[in-house]
Protein backbone atom coordinates (compact mmCIF):
# COMPACT_ATOMS: atom_id res chain seq x y z
CA UNK A 1 0.00 0.00 0.00
CA UNK A 2 1.61 3.10 -0.95
CA UNK A 3 1.35 5.89 2.23
CA UNK A 4 -1.06 8.41 1.89
CA UNK A 5 -0.21 11.66 0.80
CA UNK A 6 1.94 14.41 2.62
CA UNK A 7 -0.27 17.52 3.56
CA UNK A 8 1.22 20.55 1.19
CA UNK A 9 0.76 24.22 2.39
CA UNK A 10 2.35 27.35 2.68
CA UNK A 11 2.69 31.17 2.62
CA UNK A 12 2.47 33.27 -0.64
CA UNK A 13 3.96 36.67 -0.31
CA UNK A 14 5.97 39.02 -2.43
CA UNK A 15 8.81 39.37 -0.83
CA UNK A 16 8.27 36.30 1.32
CA UNK A 17 11.34 35.50 3.42
CA UNK A 18 10.52 38.04 6.33
CA UNK A 19 7.85 35.68 6.99
CA UNK A 20 7.28 33.58 10.31
CA UNK A 21 4.64 31.62 9.04
CA UNK A 22 6.92 28.86 7.70
CA UNK A 23 8.79 28.52 11.17
CA UNK A 24 5.54 28.87 13.11
CA UNK A 25 3.58 25.72 11.17
CA UNK A 26 6.68 23.75 10.66
CA UNK A 27 7.18 24.02 14.99
CA UNK A 28 3.48 22.51 15.05
CA UNK A 29 4.01 20.05 12.38
CA UNK A 30 7.08 18.57 14.05
CA UNK A 31 5.31 18.77 17.61
CA UNK A 32 2.11 16.77 16.39
CA UNK A 33 4.53 14.20 14.40
CA UNK A 34 2.42 15.62 11.36
CA UNK A 35 3.66 14.59 7.79
CA UNK A 36 2.77 17.85 5.63
CA UNK A 37 4.86 20.41 4.40
CA UNK A 38 4.61 23.97 4.45
CA UNK A 39 6.76 26.55 2.27
CA UNK A 40 7.50 30.40 1.84
CA UNK A 41 5.99 30.70 -2.00
CA UNK A 42 7.55 34.08 -3.56
CA UNK A 43 5.18 35.49 -5.91
CA UNK A 44 4.67 37.99 -7.71
CA UNK A 45 1.49 40.30 -7.82
CA UNK A 46 1.06 39.53 -11.50
CA UNK A 47 1.65 35.98 -10.96
CA UNK A 48 -0.98 35.71 -8.16
CA UNK A 49 -3.84 34.05 -10.18
CA UNK A 50 -2.10 31.81 -12.04
CA UNK A 51 -0.66 30.72 -8.65
CA UNK A 52 -4.06 30.00 -6.99
CA UNK A 53 -5.46 28.36 -9.86
CA UNK A 54 -2.33 25.91 -9.65
CA UNK A 55 -2.84 25.35 -5.92
CA UNK A 56 -4.89 21.74 -7.14
CA UNK A 57 -2.34 20.54 -10.00
CA UNK A 58 0.12 21.05 -7.14
CA UNK A 59 -1.43 19.01 -4.45
CA UNK A 60 -1.74 21.98 -2.22
CA UNK A 61 -4.86 21.56 0.30
CA UNK A 62 -4.46 25.47 0.46
CA UNK A 63 -2.29 28.44 1.42
CA UNK A 64 -1.81 31.50 3.69
CA UNK A 65 -1.39 35.24 2.14
CA UNK A 66 0.73 37.89 3.43
CA UNK A 67 1.67 41.55 1.68
CA UNK A 68 0.50 42.28 -1.03
CA UNK A 69 -1.81 39.41 -1.88
CA UNK A 70 -4.44 39.82 0.84
CA UNK A 71 -7.41 42.19 -1.13
CA UNK A 72 -5.74 41.05 -4.55
CA UNK A 73 -7.09 37.44 -3.76
CA UNK A 74 -10.88 37.99 -2.74
CA UNK A 75 -11.33 38.39 -6.48
CA UNK A 76 -9.81 35.64 -7.57
CA UNK A 77 -11.37 33.11 -5.19
CA UNK A 78 -14.76 31.19 -5.38
CA UNK A 79 -16.38 32.18 -2.74
CA UNK A 80 -15.57 34.08 0.73
CA UNK A 81 -16.62 34.03 4.00
CA UNK A 82 -18.50 36.70 5.73
CA UNK A 83 -15.91 37.83 8.08
CA UNK A 84 -13.34 38.26 4.79
CA UNK A 85 -16.19 40.16 3.27
CA UNK A 86 -16.39 42.60 6.29
CA UNK A 87 -13.02 42.90 6.31
CA UNK A 88 -12.22 43.48 2.30
CA UNK A 89 -9.19 41.00 2.60
CA UNK A 90 -8.18 37.13 2.44
CA UNK A 91 -5.55 35.67 4.43
CA UNK A 92 -6.02 31.68 4.29
CA UNK A 93 -7.42 30.33 1.01
CA UNK A 94 -8.57 26.33 0.52
CA UNK A 95 -9.04 23.80 -2.30
CA UNK A 96 -11.59 21.56 -1.96
CA UNK A 97 -11.27 17.93 -3.59
CA UNK A 98 -13.53 19.45 -6.55
CA UNK A 99 -10.56 22.58 -7.16
CA UNK A 100 -12.71 25.25 -5.71
CA UNK A 101 -11.08 27.92 -4.09
CA UNK A 102 -12.69 29.20 -0.86
CA UNK A 103 -11.36 32.61 0.62
CA UNK A 104 -10.61 33.70 4.65
CA UNK A 105 -9.87 35.95 7.22
CA UNK A 106 -8.43 34.76 10.11
CA UNK A 107 -7.02 37.85 10.88
CA UNK A 108 -9.73 39.27 12.95
CA UNK A 109 -9.99 35.69 15.14
CA UNK A 110 -6.44 35.69 15.94
CA UNK A 111 -6.65 39.39 17.52
CA UNK A 112 -9.63 38.47 19.54
CA UNK A 113 -8.06 35.23 20.31
CA UNK A 114 -4.83 36.73 21.54
CA UNK A 115 -6.56 39.23 23.88
CA UNK A 116 -9.05 36.50 25.22
CA UNK A 117 -5.79 34.22 26.09
CA UNK A 118 -4.18 37.36 27.77
CA UNK A 119 -7.18 38.03 30.31
CA UNK A 120 -9.32 40.59 27.89
CA UNK A 121 -13.25 39.65 28.88
CA UNK A 122 -15.47 41.50 26.72
CA UNK A 123 -17.88 43.17 28.04
CA UNK A 124 -19.18 46.40 26.00
CA UNK A 125 -17.75 49.40 26.19
CA UNK A 126 -15.68 51.37 24.09
CA UNK A 127 -12.15 50.94 22.50
CA UNK A 128 -9.72 53.19 21.09
CA UNK A 129 -8.05 52.48 17.67
CA UNK A 130 -5.24 54.48 15.73
CA UNK A 131 -4.74 53.43 12.29
CA UNK A 132 -6.96 53.08 9.63
CA UNK A 133 -4.67 50.70 6.96
CA UNK A 134 -5.14 47.08 5.98
CA UNK A 135 -4.54 45.54 9.51
CA UNK A 136 -6.78 47.81 11.25
CA UNK A 137 -10.08 46.97 9.18
CA UNK A 138 -9.61 43.28 10.56
CA UNK A 139 -9.61 44.90 13.98
CA UNK A 140 -12.43 47.17 13.77
CA UNK A 141 -14.57 43.65 12.26
CA UNK A 142 -12.99 41.79 15.54
CA UNK A 143 -13.69 45.07 18.10
CA UNK A 144 -17.60 44.83 16.18
CA UNK A 145 -17.89 41.28 17.13
CA UNK A 146 -16.29 40.89 20.35
CA UNK A 147 -19.47 43.74 21.41
CA UNK A 148 -18.08 46.59 21.57
CA UNK A 149 -20.70 50.01 21.84
CA UNK A 150 -18.54 52.68 20.60
CA UNK A 151 -14.99 52.70 18.70
CA UNK A 152 -13.13 56.32 18.37
CA UNK A 153 -10.43 55.75 15.37
CA UNK A 154 -7.79 58.27 14.45
CA UNK A 155 -4.83 58.61 11.72
CA UNK A 156 -2.95 60.42 10.16
CA UNK A 157 -4.66 60.64 7.36
CA UNK A 158 -8.47 61.25 8.46
CA UNK A 159 -10.48 60.35 4.93
CA UNK A 160 -8.74 56.91 5.01
CA UNK A 161 -10.69 56.46 8.81
CA UNK A 162 -13.71 58.25 7.75
CA UNK A 163 -14.26 56.14 5.36
CA UNK A 164 -13.85 53.04 7.24
CA UNK A 165 -16.32 53.88 9.66
CA UNK A 166 -18.97 54.70 7.48
CA UNK A 167 -18.20 51.01 5.90
CA UNK A 168 -18.18 49.12 9.20
CA UNK A 169 -20.30 51.03 11.35
CA UNK A 170 -22.97 49.24 12.57
CA UNK A 171 -26.49 49.69 14.87
CA UNK A 172 -25.18 48.49 17.71
CA UNK A 173 -20.85 50.07 17.10
CA UNK A 174 -20.61 53.12 16.12
CA UNK A 175 -17.49 54.01 15.00
CA UNK A 176 -16.54 57.59 15.23
CA UNK A 177 -13.42 59.75 13.60
CA UNK A 178 -11.16 61.61 15.57
CA UNK A 179 -8.30 64.12 15.06
CA UNK A 180 -5.32 62.22 14.75
CA UNK A 181 -2.93 65.27 16.52
CA UNK A 182 -5.09 65.46 19.45
CA UNK A 183 -6.24 61.43 19.95
CA UNK A 184 -4.68 61.51 23.72
CA UNK A 185 -7.72 63.93 24.49
CA UNK A 186 -10.31 61.19 23.76
CA UNK A 187 -9.27 58.83 25.93
CA UNK A 188 -11.83 58.96 28.57
CA UNK A 189 -14.23 55.77 28.90
CA UNK A 190 -12.32 53.59 26.90
CA UNK A 191 -11.90 50.20 27.89
CA UNK A 192 -8.59 49.10 25.20
CA UNK A 193 -6.35 50.88 22.86
CA UNK A 194 -5.44 49.59 19.98
CA UNK A 195 -2.09 50.21 17.91
CA UNK A 196 -2.88 49.17 14.12
CA UNK A 197 -0.22 51.57 12.81
CA UNK A 198 3.03 50.60 11.55
CA UNK A 199 4.69 53.58 13.87
CA UNK A 200 6.94 51.94 16.70
CA UNK A 201 8.15 49.20 14.98
CA UNK A 202 11.66 48.51 14.24
CA UNK A 203 13.25 50.67 11.84
CA UNK A 204 10.10 53.02 11.90
CA UNK A 205 9.12 56.46 13.18
CA UNK A 206 8.15 56.07 16.99
CA UNK A 207 4.46 56.67 17.96
CA UNK A 208 4.17 59.81 20.02
CA UNK A 209 0.98 59.14 21.27
CA UNK A 210 0.50 59.64 25.78
CA UNK A 211 -1.96 57.91 27.58
CA UNK A 212 -2.91 60.60 30.19
CA UNK A 213 -6.44 60.39 30.74
CA UNK A 214 -7.02 56.98 30.03
CA UNK A 215 -8.55 54.75 32.82
CA UNK A 216 -6.05 52.54 34.82
CA UNK A 217 -8.62 49.94 34.03
CA UNK A 218 -8.27 50.43 30.58
CA UNK A 219 -5.83 47.69 28.66
CA UNK A 220 -3.64 48.61 25.93
CA UNK A 221 -2.60 46.37 23.28
CA UNK A 222 -0.55 46.36 19.85
CA UNK A 223 -0.43 44.57 16.63
CA UNK A 224 3.37 45.74 16.33
CA UNK A 225 5.58 42.95 17.81
CA UNK A 226 8.75 43.72 16.39
CA UNK A 227 9.64 44.99 19.51
CA UNK A 228 8.01 42.46 21.32
CA UNK A 229 7.34 45.22 24.37
CA UNK A 230 6.89 48.71 22.27
CA UNK A 231 7.31 52.38 23.25
CA UNK A 232 3.67 52.15 23.87
CA UNK A 233 2.95 49.33 25.55
CA UNK A 234 5.78 50.00 27.84
CA UNK A 235 4.30 53.60 28.68
CA UNK A 236 0.70 51.23 29.20
CA UNK A 237 2.83 49.15 31.87
CA UNK A 238 4.65 52.45 33.61
CA UNK A 239 1.64 54.04 34.29
CA UNK A 240 -0.25 50.62 36.07
CA UNK A 241 -2.41 49.04 32.41
CA UNK A 242 -2.64 45.41 31.87
CA UNK A 243 -0.97 45.14 28.23
CA UNK A 244 -1.17 42.63 25.95
CA UNK A 245 1.65 41.73 22.93
CA UNK A 246 0.93 41.37 19.50
CA UNK A 247 2.55 38.37 19.08
CA UNK A 248 -0.24 36.16 19.84
CA UNK A 249 -2.16 37.82 17.19
CA UNK A 250 0.18 36.29 14.49
CA UNK A 251 -0.24 33.17 16.28
CA UNK A 252 -3.36 32.50 16.85
CA UNK A 253 -4.50 33.66 13.44
CA UNK A 254 -2.49 30.71 11.97
CA UNK A 255 -4.40 27.93 14.37
CA UNK A 256 -8.17 28.18 11.87
CA UNK A 257 -5.34 27.29 8.37
CA UNK A 258 -3.32 24.75 10.58
CA UNK A 259 -6.74 22.87 11.38
CA UNK A 260 -7.72 23.51 7.46
CA UNK A 261 -4.31 22.29 6.21
CA UNK A 262 -3.63 19.66 8.51
CA UNK A 263 -6.62 18.44 10.64
CA UNK A 264 -5.64 19.32 14.07
CA UNK A 265 -6.30 22.77 15.85
CA UNK A 266 -3.03 23.43 17.49
CA UNK A 267 -1.71 25.16 21.35
CA UNK A 268 -0.24 28.50 21.73
CA UNK A 269 2.34 27.91 24.07
CA UNK A 270 5.04 29.63 25.72
CA UNK A 271 7.29 27.78 23.69
CA UNK A 272 5.89 28.20 20.39
CA UNK A 273 6.48 32.10 21.12
CA UNK A 274 9.90 31.76 22.68
CA UNK A 275 11.15 29.49 19.08
CA UNK A 276 9.15 32.05 16.78
CA UNK A 277 11.30 35.03 18.64
CA UNK A 278 14.36 33.10 18.42
CA UNK A 279 14.33 33.31 14.58
CA UNK A 280 13.80 37.35 14.71
CA UNK A 281 16.38 39.62 13.47
P1 LIG B 1 -1.21 47.47 7.49
O1 LIG B 1 -1.76 46.60 6.42
O2 LIG B 1 -0.12 46.81 8.31
O3 LIG B 1 -2.26 48.06 8.36
P2 LIG B 1 -0.97 49.89 5.99
O4 LIG B 1 -2.22 49.52 5.29
O5 LIG B 1 0.16 50.41 5.18
O6 LIG B 1 -0.39 48.63 6.75
O7 LIG B 1 -1.30 50.91 7.18
C1 LIG B 1 -0.32 51.52 7.91
C2 LIG B 1 -0.97 52.42 8.97
O8 LIG B 1 0.08 53.07 9.69
C3 LIG B 1 -1.86 53.51 8.40
O9 LIG B 1 -2.86 53.80 9.33
C4 LIG B 1 -0.88 54.66 8.26
O10 LIG B 1 -1.47 55.96 8.25
P3 LIG B 1 -1.95 56.61 6.84
O11 LIG B 1 -3.26 55.98 6.53
O12 LIG B 1 -2.05 58.07 7.13
O13 LIG B 1 -0.88 56.27 5.84
C5 LIG B 1 -0.07 54.49 9.53
N1 LIG B 1 1.25 55.15 9.41
C6 LIG B 1 2.32 54.68 8.76
N2 LIG B 1 3.36 55.55 8.86
C7 LIG B 1 2.90 56.62 9.60
C8 LIG B 1 3.47 57.83 10.08
N3 LIG B 1 4.75 58.15 9.81
N4 LIG B 1 2.70 58.66 10.82
C9 LIG B 1 1.42 58.34 11.10
N5 LIG B 1 0.82 57.21 10.70
C10 LIG B 1 1.54 56.33 9.96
Amino acid sequence: MSPPPVSKAGVMGWPISHSLSPRLHGFWLRHYGLAGVYDALPVRPEDLPAALRGLQDQGFRGVNLTVPHKVAACSLVDTLDATAQRIGAINLVTVDENGKLSGRNTDAYGFTQNLEARGFVPAGGSAFVLGAGGACRAVLVALADMGFNEIRIANRTRDYAEKLAQELSTKSCQIYVVDWAQASRFLSNIDLVVNTTSLGMTGQPPLDFFLEGLPLSAFVTDIVYAPLETALLRQAKQRGHRTIDGLGMLLHQARPAFKAFFGLDPEVTEELRNFVLSERE
